[in-house]
C-alpha cells in the first residue's frame, strides 16, 4: 500500500477502535492510537492483543511500524487531524447511552483556534451515540472557542467475531458532515475499499446506525416469536426462514432463530433508541416487544428443560459456549449469564465449557464447574444445551456424548447441531422451533 496516505488517530483501543486502526494502517495510513489504560497501551506496545478477534493479531503485526502506541492524546494532535473517537457508550440504569467518555475526549482536545484552517483537526465519531449527539457536542465546541475543530459522523458496522473481514469489505460507508473539509478525508481515507459512500448529514448518520441495529435485532426477534409459534403448529422455522428469506426484500439473513440475542450493541442500542425515542416524546412500541421477546426467549431454555427433565433440582445441567456469539470472547449480555443464574436458582448443578471466553466468563459468572472442554462438561449431564455455535461444538462425536451423559436431552440454543446424528447416537434432540427429535436407535 502507499506510504501517501493521512495519518489518523484514534481514540479508544476497544474492538472497534482497533479495528478501525488495524484496518487503516493496513491501508497505508500511519495510526496513533490512544487510550487512557496505560495496561491496555503497555500490551498493544509490545506486541499483545487484548481481545480475542480472527485475523487482528496477524494485521497488527503485518502494520506494526505503522502503529503508534500512546496514553497522551497529544501524539495524536500532533501528527494527525483526523481522530476517530471509538470509546465506550454502556448503557446506563435508564437506558440512555452513557457519553461520559465521548465527553472526556471532547474536553481533552485543546482549543487550537490559533492555528490555519490546514492544521485544524476534526473529530470523527466511530462510537455508537443517540442521534443528536454531533449537534449537541458541536455546541459544547462553540462554548469551549473549539470551533475550529471539525465534526464527522462515520457510524461502525463490523461484526465481532468477522471485525477484519467486515472492516475490508463494508457494505456501506456512512459519512455525516457539514460539508467541510473533514467529510471529503474520511470519504477519501476509505476510498481504497471501494465501499458505495452515504454522504448525509450528522443526525441522519447517527440515526442510520442506531435505526439499522435496531432493525437487526427486530428480525431476531420475530423469528424468535415465529419459531415458537413453529413449536406449537408442528412447523420447522429452518425451513420457515429458508421460505421467507427467499424473498430478496426480506432476505436469509438474521433469520436464525436462538435462545436470544446478546453482545454490547444490540442490546444497547434497542434500548437507547427506544430511550431516544422516549425522550423526546414519542412512544416506540415496537421496541418494547424486541426487548421482551428477547428476555423471554433466553428463559425459553428452562422450561423446556423442565418438560424433559420435571424438575431440575440435582440435575447436571451442561452449557457448551458462554460468548454472546462464536469466535469472540465477548460476554457482555450473553445468554449464558441469564441461563447459568436461572438453573442454579431452579437447583441444577451447572457445569460450561467455552472454548476462548472462559477468563471472561470467570468474571461474571458464580457457582459453575467450568469444564476443561466440552466433553468435561458433558460428563454425567442429564442435559446438554448448546448456547453458542462453536465450530468444535457442531462437531462432535455424538456417539462419545452419549456414552459420557447420564441423561439424553440435548438442547440446542442455535439450531446449528446436525439434529439427525444427535438422534442416531440415542439422544433427544429439541432446537428452538423445531419440535423434538427423539432417539433413532
Ligand atoms: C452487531 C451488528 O450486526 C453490527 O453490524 C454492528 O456494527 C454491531 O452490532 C455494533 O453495533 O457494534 P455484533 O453484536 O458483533 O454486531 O454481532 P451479531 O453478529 O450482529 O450478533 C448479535 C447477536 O444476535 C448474537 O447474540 C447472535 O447470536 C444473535 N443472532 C444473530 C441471532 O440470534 N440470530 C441471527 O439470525 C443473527
Amino acid at each position: 500500500m502507499s506510504g501517501d496516505r493521512l495519518p489518523i488517530g484514534v481514540i479508544g483501543t476497544g474492538y472497534v477502535g482497533l479495528v478501525t486502526a488495524a484496518g487503516f494502517a493496513h491501508l497505508g495510513s500511519d495510526v496513533y492510537c490512544i487510550d487512557i489504560d496505560a495496561d491496555k497501551i503497555a500490551r498493544l506496545e509490545a506486541g499483545e492483543i487484548p481481545i480475542y478477534e480472527p485475523g487482528l493479531a496477524e494485521m497488527v503485526a503485518a502494520n506494526r511500524e505503522r502503529l503508534h502506541f500512546s496514553t497522551d492524546i497529544a501524539d495524536a494532535l500532533e501528527h494527525a487531524r483526523l481522530l476517530f473517537v471509538a470509546v465506550g457508550t454502556p448503557p446506563t440504569y435508564s437506558g440512555d447511552a452513557d457519553l461520559s467518555a465521548v465527553y472526556a475526549v471532547v474536553e481533552a482536545i485543546p482549543a487550537l483556534a490559533t492555528r490555519s484552517e490546514q492544521q485544524r483537526h476534526a473529530l470523527v465519531m466511530k462510537s455508537t451515540v443517540p442521534a443528536g449527539t454531533g449537534a449537541s457536542i458541536k455546541r459544547v465546541l462553540a462554548g469551549e472557542g473549539k470551533q475550529g475543530l471539525s465534526y464527522v459522523s462515520c457510524p461502525e458496522f463490523l461484526k465481532e467475531g468477522s471485525a477484519v473481514k467486515d472492516f475490508l469489505n463494508p457494505d456501506r460507508v456512512v459519512v455525516g458532515d457539514d460539508g467541510d473539509w473533514a467529510g471529503d478525508a474520511v470519504v477519501d481515507l476509505y476510498a481504497p475499499l471501494q465501499a458505495t459512500v452515504v454522504r448525509t448529514d450528522i443526525a441522519s448518520a447517527e440515526m442510520v446506525k442506531l435505526a439499522s441495529n435496531a432493525f437487526l435485532a427486530t428480525k431476531i426477534s420475530f423469528i424468535n416469536e415465529i419459531a415458537n409459534v413453529c413449536e406449537e403448529t408442528g412447523a420447522d422455522v429452518i425451513e420457515v426462514a429458508r421460505g421467507m428469506g427467499l424473498d430478496d426484500r426480506i432476505g436469509q439473513k438474521f433469520l436464525q432463530a436462538g435462545i436470544g440475542f446478546g453482545g454490547s450493541c444490540f442490546p444497547k442500542d434497542v434500548n437507547a433508541l427506544k430511550q431516544l425515542a422516549g425522550n423526546s416524546g414519542y412512544h416506540f412500541q415496537l421496541l418494547n416487544a424486541v426487548i421482551e421477546v428477547n428476555e423471554l426467549q433466553k428463559r425459553r431454555v428452562i422450561s423446556k428443560l423442565l418438560k424433559h427433565l420435571g424438575s431440575l433440582v440435582g440435575k447436571n445441567i451442561a452449557l457448551l459456549g458462554l460468548a454472546f456469539k462464536p469466535n469472540t470472547d465477548d460476554m457482555r449480555e450473553a445468554s449464558s449469564l441469564v441461563l447459568s443464574a436461572r438453573l442454579q436458582a431452579d437447583g441444577a448443578k451447572v457445569r460450561v465449557y467455552d472454548p476462548i471466553a472462559e477468563e471472561e466468563a470467570r468474571h461474571l459468572i458464580r457457582g459453575v464447574y467450568f469444564a476443561t472442554g466440552a466433553l468435561d462438561a458433558i460428563q454425567d449431564a442429564d442435559a446438554v444445551v448448546l448456547v453458542t455455535e462453536w465450530e468444535e461444538f457442531i462437531t462432535l462425536d455424538w456417539d462419545d456424548v452419549a456414552s459420557r451423559m447420564a441423561g439424553t436431552v440435548v438442547l440446542d440454543g442455535r439450531n446449528a447441531l446436525d439434529r439427525e446424528a444427535v438422534a442416531a447416537a440415542g439422544l433427544t434432540y429439541e432446537g428452538i422451533g423445531r419440535g423434538t427429535l427423539t432417539s433413532l436407535t
